[in-house]
């Protein structure tokens, strides 16, 4: 008797162990990923299994174009938030709620579009790509990653990938410009920033491509428009970013909202999976655009229900509805009836719970509560983003020397010379517009103790106020040279921002007329978020700068450039039009079909105002010619040219040397030429540094057939650096 009951005693207690009191696998910190995500799956029910695929806002969402308010109905079981504090506490006493009061205390993910600086704000990607330097970037992305997770942020929406060629889409000031292998670049220097090696750092957050894929082809650059695609447009352009950063590891990626020949992207199963998971074998998580599920139905009407939204959207390969609220509300119905397969649906679970185990916040879902001073904004944070305002800079022209300045007297004309706004463009997350100095403010604190600064504001942004004429022209006038603050407002560029006219405006260009006729030497500092047209106004100045929407300290930098501090270096990702009627204009377009290769107008010259890659210094750098280890090889070989530079002038430098490629004879019409390479050096005064690029054939002699198969021919092909050329050979 006794026996039996100190056996059952026993057994009980063994049982009570091992059961009841043992710490499931999934939150056993030592565990693989995978078995943790196998034993959670095995744990929920299909309703906790749905909810997992929703996101909400959390916090009032300010952004203009999906404003939301706190809403404290939201369900606890959801996956994810967009976050919308700069602090922890919010998050933390959220989690700490969904921790305790749901049955398995899955912790969620906090989200936040953090595209170009959290609070330290550091220039648009467009203005990144001009700086071309991609470690800079990469190491000014991982400075924004710390802020974010710091402040609770686990998760940002970036890098955006899409080409752009259509100057009018507001957006492309968040692209890299209008080249597939910039983007390319650029994009797997920001997810390496975010994500560095470990996303479950404290220090680090996930990234998410977007938008896939097209929403840079926006018809007529009209947002949210339809793309029409060639096959041959979308494996040779808008695909190639994506397989790059998909290739270097990013977490998760978004679907774009525009259709492609009439297949919505959210419910687009041929890119979403044929494409991404089975051909790249991506394994991260993919999230819809911002209720872009339910504008299936409300907008561009391919479905008749919410519910049909989801099932195509979920079969398409979309793990995560954003904010739409098809999946919360009809998954579960939809999978009791058997209209969405429950594999799919563990599927797309798997994908959020791996992300969440990637990220550690099952081990540590709280953010430690520090001081905003300890981890935003600290002078390390701003000098980073200073430099990569400083080397963004684009030197368009600079006549007779007009720059750096010599001059005693300045004069600081121009709406934007004041405008805290125009330094952040949009997306600016946490930033606070406030702390940004402004272009005069920068110029002033540079130059006042050996110069006279005046200032007029002469006109607004837009509008027909002329009032302000007479004190402008009066302060050129008396002043020695004239500093132009001009372009766009800083909210004129990003999402539903697209432009038919992409001047800068009327009154802008009637007061620079104007002042051109006091014969003062005029300086513009353009600011903008988009290739502007400026013929009409080009042969009134003597200098430009594109300083595009610099960032917190824009103003510092700019000035650096006025006063010579510092050497311009960044050179243009993007072409800018002689008008807007020769849209698309971009330098890689493929060969025509007679005599005028890029296709003439007869009223206006064909060519751009400002090519692709240009970009002025003070520095003079002469190149040699291209010289390559062997003028043959095979597909499997590698091939080393370089070429020297030598800088000839009197101010040390950096230059950045493009590397194109043309293939002269192929099976079908290729591009004129392409870029494969790029790199910036510095250049000491009167020194010379060779920059190389080792030939892949595979990587960079090929292309893609319409079927998204690599083709690579055999024959000659031109490589070139500016005008210096060389052919070699593939046997
Ligand atoms: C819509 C935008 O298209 C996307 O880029 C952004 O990440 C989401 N809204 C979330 O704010």
């Amino acid at each position: 008797m006794n026996k039996i009951f100190r056996f059952l005693a026993l057994s009980g207690l063994v049982f009570f162990q091992t059961t009841l009191l043992a710490k499931p696998l999934y939150k056993d910190a030592s565990a693989a990923i995978e078995a943790r995500v196998e034993d959670l799956l095995s744990r929920m029910t299909l309703h906790e299994k749905v909810m997992q695929l929703n996101q909400y806002v959390h916090g009032t969402n300010m952004n203009l174009h999906n404003i939301g308010k706190i809403d404290d109905h939201y369900p606890l079981e959801a996956g994810s938030y967009i976050y919308y504090s700069q602090d922890p506490e919010m998050r933390n006493e959220l989690q700490k709620k969904i921790i305790k009061e749901t049955r398995l205390g899955i912790p969620a993910i906090f989200a936040h579009d953090v595209t170009h600086g959290f609070r330290t704000i550091y220039p648009m990607p467009i203005a990144q790509a001009a700086s071309g330097n991609p470690v800079l970037v990469e190491q000014t992305c991982a400075m924004a990653a710390k802020e974010s997770r710091l402040s609770g942020t686990d998760w940002t929406f970036s890098p955006m990938l899409d080409v752009a060629r259509d100057p009018r889409w507001g957006r492309i000031t968040e692209t890299f410009g209008e080249d597939p292998h910039m983007n390319s670049i650029f994009g797997v220097a920001t997810v390496k920033g975010y994500q560095g090696d470990d996303i479950s750092s404290t220090e680090r957050i996930a990234a998410c491509l977007k938008h896939f894929v097209g929403y840079g082809a926006t018809q007529g650059g009209r947002d949210y428009r339809q793309a029409d695609i060639s096959d041959n447009d979308l494996w040779n352009i808008h695909l190639k970013p994506f397989k790059a950063c998909v290739d270097a590891g990013a977490a998760t990626l978004m679907s774009a909202f525009n259709d492609i020949n009439g297949i919505p992207c959210t419910s687009n199963r041929n890119i979403l999976t044929d494409i991404l998971r089975n051909r790249w074998n991506f394994s991260g998580a993919t999230i819809s655009d911002w209720a872009s599920v339910s504008q299936l139905k409300d907008y561009q009407a391919t479905v008749a229900t919410y519910s049909e939204a989801a099932i195509r959207s979920l079969l398409a390969g979309i793990d995560i509805d954003m904010c739409s609220g098809c999946y919360s509300s009809t998954l579960d119905s939809l999978a009791n009836i058997n209209a969405v397969p429950i594999d799919r649906i563990n599927e797309a679970v798997r994908s959020v719970l791996r992300l969440k185990f990637r990220l550690g916040i099952f081990d540590r879902p709280f953010t430690t509560e520090t001081k905003r001073e300890k981890r935003l904004m600290t002078p390390e944070n701003i000098a980073i983003a200073e430099r990569l305002a400083e080397e963004s800079m684009v030197l368009l022209k600079n006549n007779n020397n007009a720059l750096p300045l010599t001059q005693h007297k300045i004069a600081v004309i121009g709406p934007a010379a004041t405008d805290r706004r125009i330094m952040y463009g949009e997306w600016f997350s946490h930033g606070d517009v406030n702390d940004a100095q402004t272009l005069l403010e920068g110029i002033t604190h540079e130059f006042e103790s050996q110069t006279e600064i005046s200032f007029a504001k002469g006109c607004d942004f837009d509008g027909n106020d002329r009032s302000g004429f007479p004190e402008a022209i009066e302060t050129a006038r008396n002043a020695d040279i004239v500093i132009l603050c001009m372009g766009e407002r800083g909210n004129w560029s990003c999402e539903n921002n697209s432009r038919a006219e992409i001047s800068i405006p009327q009154i802008q260009r009637d007061l620079i007329k104007e002042l051109s006729a006091t014969k003062k030497p005029l300086v513009l500092v353009l600011t903008n978020g988009r290739p502007v047209v400026l013929t009409e106004i080009e042969p009134m100045l003597d200098a430009i700068i594109e300083i595009w929407q610099p960032g917190i300290r824009g103003g510092n930098a700019l000035a650096g450039i006025l006063s010579g501090r510092v050497n311009p270096s960044g050179k243009l990702p993007v072409t800018f039009p002689r008008s807007a009627a020769q849209i698309p204009l971009y330098y890689s377009s493929r060969r025509g079909a007679r005599f005028s290769p890029h296709g003439d107008y007869k009223d206006i010259p064909s060519n751009p105002l400002y090519e692709f890659g240009h970009g002025l210094g003070y520095s003079c750098f002469e190149y040699g010619n291209i010289k390559s280890d062997k003028i043959h090889l095979n597909k499997d070989d590698e091939l080393t040219l370089s070429i020297d530079v030598r800088n000839s002038g009197d101010k040390d430098g950096k230059e950045i040397v493009h590397w194109f490629v043309t293939d002269p004879i192929s099976s079908v019409v290729r591009p004129f030429k392409e870029l494969k390479h790029f790199e910036k050096k510095e250049i000491k005064a009167g020194d010379k540094q060779t920059f190389t690029f080792k030939i892949n054939p595979i990587r960079d002699l090929s292309f893609m057939d319409n079927n998204g198969n690599l083709i690579l021919e055999s024959g000659d092909f031109i490589i070139s650096v500016k005008d210096k050329k060389l052919k070699i050979n593939l046997e």
